[in-house]
């Protein structure tokens, strides 16, 4: 009886780089096309031990052991296979379906089979009404962001209704698709006891995967204040957001033939850049690249041009995406679009001639790095020059490629004015210590992520309504400097969603550290007897934060290298008592 469904563990198998598990108990180097090292499964001296990355496989010719990254993690760590299997998931941040018993792959093959026609059959109904005198509103949403009916037929747009008579979901009964399905497809929901729509009033955007089969919908609002400005489907059996490539169906022969993709954030960037005459071209959906993305990508090409908003979450993304595609042997140039435009603005300001003409001006990544770091740098000083050169060799280790990192080596030298040769060295000790260090995936120590933001995240994924109960007897100050901060951070930036929406809403917009941090949380044992408790347990980490704080301040007092204009030692002692006091009522 299998216990995971095989099209997960070929997931996991595609996604887990042996060469850096194996390389974080065995040191390894690099031989030609594999890494050689000491085996660790019996005594030697001179290495027999192989492992391949691009196959997947270890192989040892002294003792004959052998086989795939899972194999290689039962053996190492003594551990059963669905152990194994476990181990490898998380750190990978992939969440292990639950499908337990072998006849179920079967099953849950047929069931996403039925969510790929329903998500037709739903995606047939919204053109409908696109087209219908209820979609004039969205209609007039595509109009005026400039997009032919040409571009609004090829991407399939379509418009899902406030509510009345037509909805998705009277159409899905009057087709007779069991309940269960169309709770699994998430494009209905259940409120108040009933089904309903996910999505009221939007103008919806059908997400293909790679095949071109529909597999999940992203909605525009249309009014204003209509929140969230984009509601996207959920992760489903179908749909995984840090998997799918938006656009890629459409886009991946022009990614083929040109050997080049452009990647933008949004689903109206991807349209306007793909009007604009540019086919080879993805979106990410707003949020930085995962891994897995990267390495579909991959299979296209290896060169991108990166063309996300000029805002500071864009630029976030951008950098963060930007890292990732260097470690994963990537070519990345970017582009950034004057006055603060996306490219759809852009496009739509300033036509597609000139769009075309700022692609063509996009620079390596790499440069626009040491341009903007070396700027926060002055480079006369050598102190600063060295500053600068740490700061730019943690890049550099991420390099894959010897010689791109050589290259990278020389430019770096020539900026911060030190020797060729010193810097190189520098960058390949730099990578040899990364390779042996870092696992493939960052994932977070568990230790440092406190047992009461473990059950906030709990409450906010389990029980919405109760976590955002929680959130709002919180103060911002108390969330900060957590490991989870961002995630909660995100939460309340969420604003007023529905609180059975919001568990989704958080994890599509997450990345991959911060998604192993929200399965970490969802064992059973993260949950804490209460909310109350965990927002008490949360203070009380808050005032140990502030009473340290206030310890040093004191301590500098007593040493006399307080700053003039710093709190007196009597004011310091009162708040040291008040917190002494609140820590001892939040126990
Ligand atoms: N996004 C999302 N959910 C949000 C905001 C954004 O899924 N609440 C995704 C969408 O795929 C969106 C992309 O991030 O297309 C870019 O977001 P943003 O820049 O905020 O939106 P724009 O594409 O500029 O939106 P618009 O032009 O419709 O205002
Ligand atoms: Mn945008």
């Amino acid at each position: 009886m299998a216990l995971f469904p095989q099209s997960f563990l070929d997931d996991l198998k595609a996604q887990i780089d042996i060469v850096s598990i194996v390389g974080d108990v065995v040191p390894l180097k690099k031989m030609g096309a594999t890494w050689k090292g000491l085996c660790p499964f019996h005594q030697e001296k001179t290495p027999s031990f192989n492992v391949n990355g691009d196959k997947g496989f270890f192989k040892c010719f002294g003792c004959g052991a052998g086989g795939d990254v899972v194999t290689f993690v039962e053996l190492q760590q003594k551990i059963a296979f669905p152990e194994a299997v476990r181990y490898l998931a998380e750190r990978a941040g992939l969440t292990i379906p639950d499908t337990p018993g072998g006849a179920d792959d079967r099953a849950a093959a047929s069931e996403r089979e039925a969510l790929v026609k329903l998500h037709e059959e739903a995606s047939a109904f919204y053109r409908e009404q696109l087209a219908s005198p209820a979609g004039a509103r969205a209609r007039q949403e595509i109009a005026s962001r400039g997009l032919t009916a040409d571009t609004q037929n090829k991407f399939g747009y379509g418009y899902a209704p406030a509510g009345g008579k037509e909805t998705l979901r009277s159409r899905f009964a009057a087709q007779k698709i069991p309940a269960d399905l169309q709770l699994k497809s998430g494009l209905i929901v259940e409120r108040d006891g009933r089904l309903t729509d996910r999505f009221r009033h939007r103008l919806m955007v059908p997400i293909a995967r790679e095949s071109g089969a529909i597999i999940a919908f992203g909605g525009r609002a249309l009014d204003p204040g209509q929140v969230p400005k984009y509601l996207n489907s959920p992760e489903t059996p179908l749909y995984s957001k840090g998997r799918t490539l938006y656009g890629l169906a459409v886009a991946k022969e022009a990614v083929r033939k040109h050997n080049y993709c452009v990647l933008v954030e949004g689903y109206f960037d991807l349209a306007q850049v793909w009007q604009a005459g540019v086919q080879a071209v993805v979106a990410s959906c707003g949020t930085a690249l995962t891994s897995a993305q990267a390495r579909t990508l991959k299979r296209f090409t290896s060169k991108i041009v990166l063309n996300f908003d000029p805002d500071a979450a864009g630029q976030g993304a951008a950098a963060r995406s930007s890292e990732l595609l260097v470690a994963e042997g990537f070519q990345v140039n970017v582009v950034l679009l004057p006055e603060g435009a996306d490219p759809d603005t852009f496009i739509n300001r300033h036509g597609a001639r000139a769009y075309v003409e700022h692609l063509t001006r996009s620079r390596p990544y790499l440069e626009f790095l040491l341009d903007r770091e070396g700027a926060k740098h002055d480079l006369t000083r050598p102190d600063s020059r060295r500053g600068f050169l740490n700061a730019m060799l943690t890049v550099a280790a991420t390099i894959p490629d010897a010689a791109a990192r050589d290259q990278f080596a020389d430019r770096l030298a020539h900026k911060a004015r030190i020797t060729e040769g010193v810097v190189r060295d520098e960058i390949r000790k730099a990578a040899a210590q990364r390779r042996t260090e870092a696992p493939a995936v960052a994932i977070p120590v568990t230790a440092r992520v406190r047992p009461a933001e473990q059950g906030l995240l709990w409450l906010l994924t389990h029980r919405p309504v109760e976590g955002l109960a929680a959130m709002a007897m919180l103060d911002p100050d108390d969330l900060e400097g957590l490991v989870c901060g961002p995630i909660f951070a995100l939460a309340a930036s969420l604003g007023d969603v529905p609180p059975d929406l919001l568990p989704g809403l958080l994890r599509e917009r997450l990345n991959d550290a911060e998604q192993a941090l929200l399965d970490r949380a969802s064992r059973p044992e993260a949950a804490m007897a209460s909310p109350e408790d965990c927002v008490t347990a949360l203070k009380r980490l808050r005032y140990e934060r502030e009473l340290a704080a206030i310890q040093r301040e004191i301590e500098a007092l007593d040493d006399r290298r307080a700053p003039s204009g710093g709190a007196s030692l009597s004011t310091l002692w009162d708040r040291k008592k008040e917190l002494l006091r609140r820590i001892e009522q939040a126990n």
